[in-house]
């Protein structure tokens, strides 16, 4: 279903209207217009004034025009033409709305917001793709990123922590697409999580006393999983006493520990040079002194100098990783350390993997939307060329049972 047929207000269906972005269009450049002929320097108003100056032109534009709007919709174009004007656009009031956790762009007329875990069709739409592009430009601009031809996808972190991307044509075929997670600004706690029944006490006890311990251990899911969120809990619970670097590609995890230093890469400049790799950052870390390294994500090379990392010495260091499963997580770390030109065999692989990590816990996002522990998994050494794995505490999406498989044989 496509936005503008599932609304229903007729002040929401007018704005869907393609009339009404072409309305939009014209009065954005009479207002540019305006602004350029009278050398005004709107960045340095206040809200009020630009509010009142921006009021003053629609009714002005509207009324020269002969426009048949009524009050309500004049309204609304006054306040979309502000957003137009020094905010993000159709989607500046979604950036504004606390209860949307991402907005996705797929082209001009595709927007989507996330809600409490819930993909829904947002009713905003934006005229064009260089509609698209002004506001990518916009959001970029103040971090010194931009898109264009010679850099068509940018993945970026926002001043307020929220996280970009974006990739526009010709690389994206459906126009260019945008999208956002935004920070919360007060991450998830165990209670939360106990809360929405994502985890059972009992796996919290177990976790936070294996955090302790300095277990080594990998956070695996897809996308949006929660695995970022988990990691920041659970490194919470590392003793205050303890030093730790964290190494990440976007800065999202927010340790209160008392000695964290937090390290970020960086992508290379328009020559393409300069960049500061995940495996650069872990590499220095390790001449830091450090107790534990947190990597926000392995995905690449990073993942020989990591388990390198947890088999010297900084035991309790912990990472996430993309795979749909425990099993899918090892078969990616073999293909990632093949592609960082590790040629020792599988079975040295496979060995190195046993004798650094210790657990892996796995996190999905349901069909539902809701986001559940799926198993806490131990590595038990190797057996012939095949790991030794056992699942502690499991999930069982179909019946909602959780087990806890601590004494079974
Ligand atoms: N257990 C949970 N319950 C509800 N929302 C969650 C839960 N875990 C994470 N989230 C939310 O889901 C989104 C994605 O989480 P994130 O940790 O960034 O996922 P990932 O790192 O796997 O991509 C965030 O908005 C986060 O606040
Ligand atoms: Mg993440």
């Amino acid at each position: 279903m496509s936005a503008a047929a599932s609304a229903v207000d007729p002040l929401q269906r007018f704005r869907l209207s393609d009339q009404y972005q072409t309305l939009k269009s014209n009065l954005h450049r009479f207002l540019i217009q305006q602004i350029e002929e009278r050398n005004l320097d709107v960045s340095h108003w206040d809200d009020d004034k630009l509010d009142r100056f921006v009021k003053e032109q629609v009714k002005r534009y509207v009324v020269d025009n002969r426009l048949p709007v009524n009050q309500r919709e004049s309204e609304a174009l006054a306040s979309d033409a502000r957003h137009e004007l020094t905010g993000f656009g159709p989607i500046q009031h979604l950036v504004d709305d606390p209860t949307v956790n991402d907005i996705v762009v797929n082209g001009p007329g595709a927007v989507f917001v996330e809600r409490g875990g819930v993909l829904e069709v947002a009713p905003v739409r934006f005229t064009d793709d260089s509609h698209v592009i002004r506001v990518i430009q916009r959001i970029l601009a103040p971090i010194g990123r931009r898109v264009d031809e010679s850099t068509p996808m940018v993945d970026a972190r926002l001043p307020d922590g929220s996280r970009v991307n974006a990739i526009i044509p010709p690389i994206a075929l459906n126009g260019p697409c945008l999208s956002i997670r935004k920070f919360r600004t007060s991450p998830l706690t165990a209670d939360d999580l106990l809360r929405y029944d994502s985890i059972s006490q009992a796996e919290v006890d177990y976790l936070k006393a294996r955090v302790i311990g300095r277990t080594n251990l990998i956070v695996v899911g897809g996308t949006g999983s929660g695995k970022t969120t988990f990691l920041n809990l659970i490194s919470q619970w590392i003793p205050d006493a303890e030093r730790v670097i964290t190494v990440e590609d976007a800065a999202e995890l927010r340790l209160e520990n008392t000695h964290v230093v937090r390290l970020e890469t960086r992508p290379p400049n328009l020559e393409g040079q300069r960049a500061i790799t995940a495996r650069d950052l872990v590499r220095n870390a390790l001449r830091m002194r450090p107790d534990r390294i947190i990597v926000g994500e392995v995905r690449g090379d990073e993942v020989l100098d990591m388990l390198q990392a947890m088999n010297t010495g900084h035991d309790g260091s912990m990472t996430t990783l993309h795979a749909n499963s425990t099993k899918d997580a090892i078969s990616r770390m073999e293909l990632l350390a093949g592609f960082a030109g590790f040629n020792g065999s599988e079975l040295t692989f496979r060995g190195q993997i046993a004798s650094s990590i210790h657990l892996f816990v796995h996190v999905a996002r349901l069909a539902s939307g809701a986001r559940k522990l799926i198993a806490i998994t131990e590595i038990q050494g190797i057996d012939g060329v095949n790991l030794k794995l056992r699942d502690l505490f499991r999930y069982d999406p179909a019946t909602g049972q959780r087990h806890d498989l601590r004494g079974a044989a």
